[in-house]
């Protein structure tokens, strides 16, 4: 069994790259099967989650070619199925965004109920109100969903919550629909703004993408285009974090600082320097960083995707820190985690009271979910001894070449595959 060890490695110092952002690549990879003709793809991050976009799109009928570090062609010109397995759907939630797109380009889609990350239940109802709204029957076999629909035709729909995947698979499914879709309490997150410009080069009609009221009108064809994934704004922000927590001076390189604020606004408040450059932040940590609270919100609010890793920062701050989750309701299994390496926390709901500064200790650990692994990677930078983390197929999911890019930073740190 593959694990990350992670060695005290205090003033992380130098310059590191974000990948492509996982979230805009996996809804614009589903988006794919709305093409008709060749599409050509940079800066898609090489993780687990993206391998098995590309197995989900393969087994559809998709032609999907990795033509370079990064980058991949595809063409869904001869799409052959509608169905999606239960092998695939059950080891990436994220596979449910093909549903949409088959829905508008084939009129039909199978999928069984996803999989994916342990925080909480993850209900898929607004996605499927919504398809329902632009006429879709819906059919919930034995968990296998099935919606279907002669014609689509486009509606007004209210999302009761923000819901990134909802508003990625309505606008999916209505660009090919019969008029006009307006989706209302649309989530803003800059990976829709992301999906929205890329379904425009295709030929799609949507606006208002990045506010709460998103209009698409729908057309008859999409076609082809190329296309460049914005920049990972989680893994951005984990690299920030690293930098204060590790009391270092890193530059995170490729990155949209707009998309940041919540980010560098709370690590203003510990006590750090950021310093905003034209597609790099710098963060420079301090010796004596204070206590802050957090509360995840859908964007522009703070990312829940974020709430791991300023847990772990919290447990260095000076004074009680404080971090409410909003967006999921059992995303706070890291708590124990970091409590086993001597961390003070304790969680009450959806809140989390975390006294600092403690001492961490190495020890070892398992990754709970993705950002959780993320977050035990930033506690071991700081503990004594080495922290063992375990069950790092988590990781992989969604940091390309974590490691290396630590190590480029000055860290120690290993990935062993033993007992
Ligand atoms: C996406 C991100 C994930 C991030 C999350 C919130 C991708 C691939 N994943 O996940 O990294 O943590 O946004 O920023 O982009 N909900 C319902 N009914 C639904 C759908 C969602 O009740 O039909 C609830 C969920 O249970 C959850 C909340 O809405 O409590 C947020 O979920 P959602 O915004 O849909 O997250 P995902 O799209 O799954």
């Amino acid at each position: 069994m593959e694990k990350i060890l992670v060695k005290n490695s205090l003033h992380l110092r130098g310059t590191v790259r974000t990948s492509g952002a996982k979230n805009a690549a996996l809804p614009i990879l589903a988006a794919s099967l709305l093409g008709t003709e060749d599409i050509v793809l940079e800066d898609v991050p090489e993780l687990k989650d993206v391998e098995i976009m590309t197995e989900v799109l393969k087994s559809l009928g998709s032609d999907v070619k990795k033509i370079g570090k990064n980058k991949f062609i595809i063409n869904s010109k001869n799409l052959n199925s509608y169905e999606t397995k239960y092998e695939l759907m059950s080891k990436m939630r994220a596979s449910f965004l093909v549903m949409g797109p088959l829905l508008g380009r084939m009129g039909k889609t199978v999928n069984s109920l996803p999989g994916g990350c342990n925080i909480g239940s993850r209900p898929i109802d607004l996605h499927l109100k919504g398809f329902e709204a632009l006429g879709a029957i819906i059919e919930n076999n034995v968990g296998d969903i099935t919606a279907s629909a002669e014609e689509l035709t486009g509606n007004k729909i209210y999302l009761d919550f923000p819901s990134v995947g909802a508003t990625e698979n309505i606008i999916m499914a209505a660009v090919l629909a019969k008029g006009e879709t307006i989706i209302e309490n649309a989530a803003m997150e800059p990976e829709i703004v992301d999906l929205a410009n890329f379904l425009r080069k295709m030929g799609a009609s949507v606006t208002g993408a990045g506010t709460s009221s998103i209009r698409i009108r729908g057309v008859e064809k999409l076609t082809g285009c190329n296309h460049q994934i914005i920049p990972d704004r989680i893994e951005a922000g984990t690299f920030m974090v690293a930098a204060a927590i590790t009391k270092g001076d890193v530059i995170v390189e490729n990155v949209i600082s707009s998309h940041m604020k919540p980010i560098i606004a709370k690590l203003k408040e510990a006590g750090c320097e950021v310093i905003e450059n034209d597609e790099a932040i710098r963060v420079i940590g301090t010796e004596n960083p204070k206590a802050i609270s957090i509360k995840t919100l859908p964007y522009p609010g703070f990312p829940t995707d974020m709430q791991a890793q300023f847990l772990s920062l919290m447990t260095q701050l000076r004074g009680n820190s404080v971090a409410i989750e909003t967006v999921f309701e059992n995303r706070f299994m890291h708590a124990d985690e970091l409590n086993k390496m001597g961390a003070d926390i304790s969680v009450e709901g959806r809140e989390a009271i975390i006294n600092g500064p403690k001492k961490l200790k190495g020890t070892s650990v398992k990754a709970t979910d993705l950002r959780a692994g993320a977050a035990l990677i930033l506690a071991g930078l700081v503990a004594e001894g080495t922290t063992e983390i375990s069950e790092i197929y988590h990781i992989d999911r969604g940091y390309e070449n974590i490691e290396d890019k630590f190590r480029s930073l000055g860290a120690n740190i290993e990935r062993v595959d033993r007992e």
